[in-house]
């Protein structure tokens, strides 16, 4: 008789481990590894033999066209790459409380004015979802919902029923019966993710769950559940506009990073579709704060930088930078220092960029020069004016990549000036424009200069 083989497993995240440890080295989880008895993995004919598969030239294959589902919130049709592609897997996560479940549900009521769509909430019961659907006036006899979090059930459900879309409520909180975990865990989750992708492709049925997000602000569970899915989107909260921004982190159907952007309000997730002319309104010329407009996804988003310089009372200088990479603000202020010859670099330097955003862009070096400047001279800039440039390290002001997008957009705000780059070429800007060749012209734009 052939000698039964021990196997080990992890019964939290399906690590395999040679032999017997008491924590295991994948999700740090004690006493976890379990040992199994297996003959089949002594057994050679158990292995499995493949069979050899016909290739295709890739000009056989048949394209069909296939139409998105749009809902009528446009805001998440766009960041979606203009609606849910049929037979895709997507995620949507954030932190707990940030209207997930809300959204969902608003886009659920929308999608099931022309499509089928069945709504699994394994976290709230059907009361619960009942009074959110009475609350965000939905018309609730289209709208198809059950409680149960079984995954082979829902999974039957699907391919019985054969819904358009099926939305989970959330994946953490599904199980599958032939994992011997608990809900949420790594092996969970990632049975469902298969499974789920599975009925996804085969089955034309479109999957958007939503997830957990861990306390670093990444989907809870295992890195491959975002390989797997052809869609993330986070929803985070935005302090200062009290507004929601649903983000595109991966989308095979779209672009990422592309934005749309909600508020809460008593009867749910109301579009913000103009937020540049809420960030222009927001905006008073001050020293110190200075206009810039960035790309996100496909359309550029005003965006104010804040600076504040002060004499440093010691002996190194603080540098306080929220929202840019503080190494770019350092630069910058670097390079005024040199070729202006003021002393910015032995001050205290506050920078922040307003609204909660993040910005990488090296368009916004000459935004964070004006900041800078703005705040050292204590001279506001002109109302509604932009600046668009990178700064070299010769002090030379450089144009930015896809400029009358930028000008296009601002320009339907009421924006009354650019401050570009000299070989910066826009023919669509009809409003001022002044060009600086190096960061000596600057000054222009400060005529007391007087130092602070
Ligand atoms: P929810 O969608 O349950 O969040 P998530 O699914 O991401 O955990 O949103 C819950 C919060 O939203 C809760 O604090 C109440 C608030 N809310 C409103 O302000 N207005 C509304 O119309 C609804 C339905 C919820
Ligand atoms: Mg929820």
């Amino acid at each position: 008789m052939a000698k039964q083989k021990i196997q080990y497993h992890c019964t939290n995240c399906d690590y395999r481990p040679p032999k017997w440890i008491g924590c295991c080295p994948e999700c740090s989880e004690w006493n976890s590894i379990v040992g199994t008895e297996s003959a089949a993995a002594t057994n050679p004919l158990s292995k499995h033999v493949g069979h050899a598969t016909s290739m295709k030239s890739l000009s056989s294959i048949e394209i069909t066209e296939q139409q998105r589902f749009v809902s009528t919130i446009h805001e998440w049709d766009r960041v979606l790459g203009g609606g849910i592609m049929p037979g895709s897997f997507l995620i949507i996560t954030g932190d707990p409380g940030i209207g997930k479940s809300t959204l969902l549900l608003q886009v659920a009521h929308a999608l099931a004015q022309h499509y089928r769509v069945f709504y699994f909430s394994s976290e709230e019961s059907l009361e619960q979802v009942k009074t959110r659907a009475q609350r965000l006036h939905c018309d609730t006899s289209q709208l198809w919902f059950s409680d149960n979090a079984h995954l082979d059930t829902i999974i039957a459900t699907a391919q019985a029923e054969k819904p358009d879309l099926i939305i989970i409520d959330s994946i953490q909180n599904c199980y599958a019966s032939n994992i011997q975990t608990i809900p949420g865990s790594i092996g969970q989750l990632r049975e469902a993710a298969f499974a789920l992708m599975r009925l996804a492709k085969e089955h034309n049925i479109a999957v958007m769950v939503t997830g957990h997000i861990t306390k670093e602000g990444t989907i809870a569970g295992p890195k491959m559940l975002e390989h797997m899915v052809d869609g993330v989107f986070y929803l985070q909260g935005e302090d200062r506009w009290q507004t929601r921004v649903l983000r595109s982190v991966k989308n095979r159907f779209g672009a990422i990073n592309e934005l749309g952007f909600f508020q809460m309000v008593h009867e749910g997730m109301q579009e913000v579709p103009n937020i540049n002319k809420e960030v222009l309104e927001a905006t008073t010329p001050s020293p110190g704060s200075v206009l810039i407009s960035c790309i996100e996804g496909s359309r550029p988003i005003l965006i104010e930088l804040q600076a504040l310089t002060i004499a440093s009372k010691f002996g190194i200088p603080q540098r306080v930078v929220t929202g840019i990479d503080q190494k770019q603000v350092v630069l910058v202020a670097s390079i005024l220092e040199k070729y202006l010859r003021i002393p910015i670099n032995t001050h205290d330097i506050f920078f922040k960029v307003s609204g909660g955003f993040k910005v990488k862009d090296s368009g916004c070096d000459l935004g964070i020069a004006l900041a800078l400047l703005s705040s050292y001279f204590q001279q506001a800039l002109p109302e509604k004016t932009i600046a668009l440039g990178e700064i070299s390290l010769t002090g030379h002001i450089k144009p930015v990549n896809q400029v009358e997008l930028h000008t296009k957009e601002a320009q339907q705000f009421g924006i009354a000036q650019f401050l570009l780059a000299r070989k910066q070429k826009a023919s669509n800007v009809q409003c001022k424009v002044t060009h600086f060749n190096t960061v000596y012209e600057l000054l222009s734009l400060f005529p007391e200069n007087t130092f602070k």
